[in-house]
């Protein structure tokens, strides 16, 4: 293999898997474009690197997410951006919020929502499944969880996508002045959200977030802040991209939909398998601390590295024959969720948002056929459609 590979070139979009065998078998660790980041990308290595937060240190987010010309941004003092003892802390005082308790409240209002959301889907003719199922129904969900107003849930995703192109630090003073509205008119949200909690307390997890206390310690003003924050960004792309993944393997491989419309309780099995497949996060930022060694290549002190999910969730070395779709697949593969103390704390919550949708997608249509071609989404860390053009059929 030659010269750098750009994984953000639009044939590698379009199939970045062949790329990854490519690279595992003759460069598993090596530095791409754009941006000079080097990549891991067996699942091995990838995996010990999530293992070892003191050399593989997560500060890059916040410096990368805090650029002079935008002056604040709650996101990147949150706990993602932050190594222990800091992170360890704030995820002490979080965790419970995310309990079994939780879950289980917001069980009711993920179905109330994508019944809502499914029943609006026209039958028969052509529609774009982010704007109509995908997008709506985490957006729906991500609302809810940070406390906003129903009214306002359509603007979580137009905050996150201001929010993450932070890092592609845009050059124009125009996009620039958004952003930073953006910023502001997230932050007034969420501060109206935390005085109301704080002055007539909800059973939900704003108030939780409010009491909580690990060992005397409470969370302040600006660390909710940053929380909410962090959830608006972490729990959204991902959960529509989920979902997107989802429904194209429905619409390609319906002796799959066929098995699942006769049995439910195959679902989260489904999920798993489409996780692993084409895993929504392809890869997380780190920053070396010291000159670091994997696959008997050294990558110096400081370096941007990636951790390609998407390629240690291909890898044949880990999974019998990585490219195919097999929902037969024995055990429990969590590394889609990440791995070590920053594992996602929304796991639970985004393995139930997809099962509940496709349980209320699967009961009001038999069918999904390709209506054009899908979109590609253009980012480094997260993969999926941004378009998907599809005519959803009816039960008979
Ligand atoms: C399919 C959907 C999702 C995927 C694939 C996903 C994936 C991930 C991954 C890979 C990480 C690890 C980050 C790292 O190591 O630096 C992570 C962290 C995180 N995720 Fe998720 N996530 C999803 C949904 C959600 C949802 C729905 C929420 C919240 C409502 C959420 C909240 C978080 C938070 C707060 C963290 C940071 C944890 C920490 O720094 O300790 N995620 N997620």
């Amino acid at each position: 293999m030659s010269g750098r590979i750009n994984l953000l070139a639009p044939e590698v979009r379009a199939n970045p898997y062949a790329v990854y065998a490519e690279l595992r078998r003759h460069a598993p660790v090596c530095q791409v474009d754009p941006g000079g980041y080097w990549v891991i990308t067996r699942h091995d290595d990838v995996v010990a690197a999530f293992k070892n937060p003191q050399l593989f240190s997560n500060v890059g987010m916040r410096m990368a997410t805090k650029p002079a010309w935008l002056g604040h941004n709650p996101f990147s003092d949150s706990m993602i951006g932050q190594d222990p003892p800091q992170h360890t802390r704030l995820r002490n005082l979080v965790n419970r919020a995310f309990g079994p308790a939780a879950l289980a409240r917001l069980e009711g209002r993920v179905r109330h929502y994508a019944e809502a959301i499914v029943a609006r889907i026209p039958e028969g003719r052509e529609v774009d499944f982010v704007d109509a199922f995908t997008l709506p129904l985490p957006a729906s969900v991500i609302g809810e969880v940070i406390g906003l107003e129903p009214s306002l849930h359509s603007r979580c995703k137009r905050w996150a996508d201001d929010l993450t192109s932070i890092s592609a630090n845009p050059q124009d003073e125009k996009r620039r002045e958004e952003i930073r509205a953006a910023v502001r008119e997230a932050e007034a949200e969420m501060a109206k959200v935390l005085a109301l909690r704080r002055r007539e307390p909800r059973e939900d997890l704003v108030t939780e977030l409010l009491q909580a206390r690990v060992e005397g310690e409470s969370l302040g003003d600006a660390e909710l802040m940053s929380f909410m924050f962090l959830l608006l960004v972490a729990g959204l792309e991902t959960t529509i991209h989920l979902l997107g993944h989802c429904v194209r393997v429905l619409m390609e491989r319906p002796d799959v939909l066929a098995r699942l419309r006769a049995d439910r309780s195959l679902l989260p099995r489904f999920i798993e398998e489409v996780l692993r497949y084409e895993p929504p996060v392809q890869a997380m930022g780190r920053l070396t601390t010291a000159e670091a060694e994997l696959s008997g290549v050294r990558i110096p002190a400081g370096a941007k590295v990636m951790l390609l999910i998407g390629s240690a969730n291909h890898d044949d070395a880990r999974f019998a024959d990585g490219d195919r779709f097999d929902m037969d697949r024995e055990g429990v593969n969590n590394l889609p969720f990440g791995h070590g103390i920053h594992f996602c704390l929304g796991a639970p919550l985004a393995r139930l948002e997809a099962r509940i949708g496709l349980e209320v997608l699967l009961s009001r249509f038999e069918r999904f056929t390709p209506a054009g071609p899908l979109e590609w989404n253009h980012s480094f860390t997260v993969r999926g459609p941004r378009v998907l053009p599809v005519i959803a059929h009816g039960s008979t």
